[in-house]
């Protein structure tokens, strides 16, 4: 099997070079009010710096290996032959970028035969480098994060995000509105795979989402689960489009049951 620490440092490399450029792309561009694609729906935008930045990231991570898969969200997709496939998100969290609202990042997860064994998320406008590998811990800029120790719901600081379909977030609005009194406070910071770091560190204590694609979830989700958070769906499902919940093994159970009393999976 290719070794996970190889393939995490060719990512993190990557990921560090298009944030840069996604940086510094950003001065050129208009206002976020000026000329945008908008793809699965009027709110769901898409820049040419998405897709330059994918193409970016796939030549390169092709150009070290080429017989892999990649998956990326701006339409990259391609099977491959060794067993590695890397899913890529270009940027997550483009409407922050367009806004320029400092939450957005570069994701890159690499799967071997499916499972996903390294991942990183390049935090763009910090300029920081949240990784992990299967079974080697996770990492802020190479400092060991761990998820919160915050034992009651009740005290719980919760992010969460909601998808670009309007019928869709009516049902998410009503999940936040029931959750909301009985929770610390809720944040929606814009990007799912800075959320799913933020847990790991503890910077938020729990988070939940429905409808994340493989790109939103790969490397966040090991991040995430490395720092020691449970990274699940409900009723022992896996994460997945119908829910992503990602809590501390003590705040699992209880955020898991009210999100099952509140149907927040349903289809
Ligand atoms: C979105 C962000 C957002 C989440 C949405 C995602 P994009 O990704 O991660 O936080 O709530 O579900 O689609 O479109 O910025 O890559
Ligand atoms: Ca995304
Ligand atoms: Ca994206």
């Amino acid at each position: 099997m290719p070794d996970p620490a190889e393939l995490l440092g060719l990512a993190a490399e990557t990921a560090a070079a298009v944030a840069a450029f996604l940086r510094d792309g950003r001065e050129g561009l208009g206002r976020a009010d000026g000329d945008v694609t908008t793809k699965s729906s009027p709110t769901d935008v898409v820049t040419a710096m998405d897709r330059a930045a994918e193409v970016m990231i796939v030549e390169k991570l092709l150009g070290v290996y080429p017989d892999d898969g990649v998956l990326g969200e701006e339409g990259a997709d391609r099977s491959g032959t060794s067993g590695v496939r890397w899913v890529i998100d270009p940027i997550d969290g483009t409407v922050n970028y367009l806004y320029r609202l400092p939450s957005w990042s570069v994701s890159i997860g690499v799967e071997v035969d499916g499972e996903v064994v390294a991942g990183v998320v390049h935090d763009g406008p910090r300029d920081i480098a949240w990784t992990a590998t299967a079974g080697g811990g996770a990492f802020r800029d190479g400092v060991r994060i761990a998820c919160s120790t915050q034992t009651e719901l009740a005290r719980s600081l919760v992010a969460t995000g909601f998808s670009y379909v309007a019928e869709r977030r009516r049902v998410q609005g009503q999940v936040i509105a029931a959750l909301l009194p009985q929770v610390r406070d809720i944040r929606r910071l814009g990007s799912a795979a800075l959320d799913l770091c933020a847990v790991g560190a503890g910077h938020v204590d729990v988070y939940f989402e429905q409808s994340l694609n493989p790109w939103d979830l790969a490397a966040g989700g090991l991040i995430a689960r490395e720092a020691g958070c449970r990274v699940e769906g409900l009723r022992g499902a896996l994460p997945g489009r119908r829910l992503v919940v990602a809590a501390p093994p003590q705040l699992f159970g209880p955020l898991h049951d009210r999100l099952v009393e509140l149907r927040a999976d349903e289809p």
